[in-house]
């Protein structure tokens, strides 16, 4: 898992994105994923940021439900974004206010 600025713009920096987050499949289902979120809202709060977003498949019920009890809300859907075994999948954009 990352903690960067969401965008390489000035005007964009109170903004942090959280990519790659993955836990080991023999580890998960034990609260790691949702440590690893508490540990990235801590960087990016030390980093000043306003507001922490990501972005998760529409189809990934598990990650959206783990996104949902951190806090995170659904601000906007990429429709169709990706081809995945021959259907297409919305991306959703989630985002946690820091402030
Ligand atoms: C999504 C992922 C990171 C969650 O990590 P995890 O360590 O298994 O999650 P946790 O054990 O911390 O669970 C936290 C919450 O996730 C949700 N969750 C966990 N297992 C779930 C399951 N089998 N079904 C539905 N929701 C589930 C629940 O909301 C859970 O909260 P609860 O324990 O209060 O019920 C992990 O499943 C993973 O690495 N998946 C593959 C990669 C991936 O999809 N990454 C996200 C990309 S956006």
């Amino acid at each position: 898992m990352r903690v960067r600025p969401a965008m390489r713009l000035d005007s964009a920096a109170h903004v942090q994105e959280v990519a790659g987050l993955a836990v080991a499949p023999e580890a998960q289902g034990r609260g790691v994923g949702r440590r690893l979120l508490d540990a990235a809202r801590s960087v990016a709060v030390e980093r000043g940021a306003r507001r922490l977003t990501l972005r998760v498949l529409s189809t990934n019920v598990r990650a959206r439900a783990l996104y949902a009890a951190a806090g995170y809300q659904v601000e906007g859907v990429l429709k169709e974004h990706f081809l995945l075994d021959g259907r297409y999948v919305d991306d959703v954009l989630m985002a946690l206010d820091l402030t």
